[in-house]
């Protein structure tokens, strides 16, 4: 299933996500995913794996073109020239042509945003990169970029999950037709949070499904793109396999309360990695 991107392009609803996921294991875990029928792969350059992913594309059976494929641009790399280098590089280390998606990875100051996304459109213009967007903005961020953006932002990809919602930035981000994409889909390293949780599996039982297809489930019927990362084959295919059963009113309704506002990632106003020499 597809969502649809302000500038017409489509973006697969659900992704494999591939942080912390070493060389040789995201090797295989693209191909499986490729071959469960996952489109979409989401790296970073601070990743290390674009070499991996990019080989995992070439090796798989899926031609390129089926296959969206995001990376992100470091904070070390908050200049025109220095994300202008960096989008050439993750190019090559992909071994492609083409980005479907580059995003900012994390928001640095409002001029250096300005100077990363002058980079991005360039590329853009130059048939490098198809759509462009920018991760863990904060709505004041995206107010400033776009304030001077020549293309407008086709997505956001922020930590959302069942207790860090997001639900009104969501609504910030209908109102400026950029879709959000949700990392950490299941709390990351606190993904025994989604495991035991009690409505996530009273509402599973009744599908028969898991805990974590819940979780993928209830994000695409909130139009959210979820990026959920494993590298264990039966979980790849498991967090796949959602098409097939449609929560209710009452079951979103139920899954809404789970909601605290709780941050397992950095808040994006507080994060010095890769700032501190700029
Ligand atoms: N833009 C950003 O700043 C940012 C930040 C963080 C993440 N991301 C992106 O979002 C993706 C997802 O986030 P994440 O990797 O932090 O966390 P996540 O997808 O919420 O959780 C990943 C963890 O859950 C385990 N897991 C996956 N499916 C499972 C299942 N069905 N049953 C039991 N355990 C399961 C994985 O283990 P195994 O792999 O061992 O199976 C891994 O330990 C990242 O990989 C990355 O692509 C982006």
């Amino acid at each position: 299933m597809n969502f649809t991107l302000q500038n017409g392009r489509n973006i697969p609803a659900v992704g494999l996500g591939t942080w912390r996921a070493k060389q040789d294991d995201v090797y295989k875990a693209v191909l499986k995913a490729l071959d469960a029928g996952y489109r979409h792969v989401d790296t970073a350059v601070i990743y290390g794996n674009e070499e991996e992913v990019g080989r995992g594309i070439a090796d798989s059976s899926v031609p390129r073109t089926d296959v969206f494929l995001t990376t992100k641009i470091w904070n070390t790399m908050h200049t025109r020239d220095a994300a202008a280098q960096q989008i050439d590089e993750s190019l090559s280390r992909l071994k492609t042509d083409y980005l479907d998606l580059v995003l900012i990875h994390w928001p640095g100051s409002y001029e250096r945003n300005a100077a990363v996304w002058t980079a991005m459109e360039d590329a853009v213009d130059a048939g490098k990169i198809r759509s462009i967007g920018v991760s863990n903005f904060l709505i004041h961020h995206i107010d400033a970029l776009l304030s001077t953006a020549r293309i407008r932002p086709a997505a956001n990809q922020v930590e959302c999950h069942i207790n860090l919602q997001n639900t009104r930035l969501q609504q910030y981000l209908d109102g400026k037709d950029m879709r959000l994409e949700a990392y950490a889909p299941f709390k990351s390293d606190r993904i025994k949070d989604v495991l035991d949780n009690k409505t996530l599996n009273e509402i599973g039982r009744s599908h028969g499904k898991t805990a974590t297809q819940v979780v993928v489930r209830w994000l695409m019927q909130r139009g959210i793109v979820a990026l959920p990362k494993s590298v264990t084959p039966s979980r790849i295919e498991e967090n796949f396999d959602v098409f097939d059963f449609e929560l209710t009113d009452d079951e979103m309704l139920a899954i809404r309360k789970l909601n605290k506002g709780e941050r397992t990632f950095p808040e994006p106003d507080n994060v010095d990695f890769g700032f501190e020499h700029l």
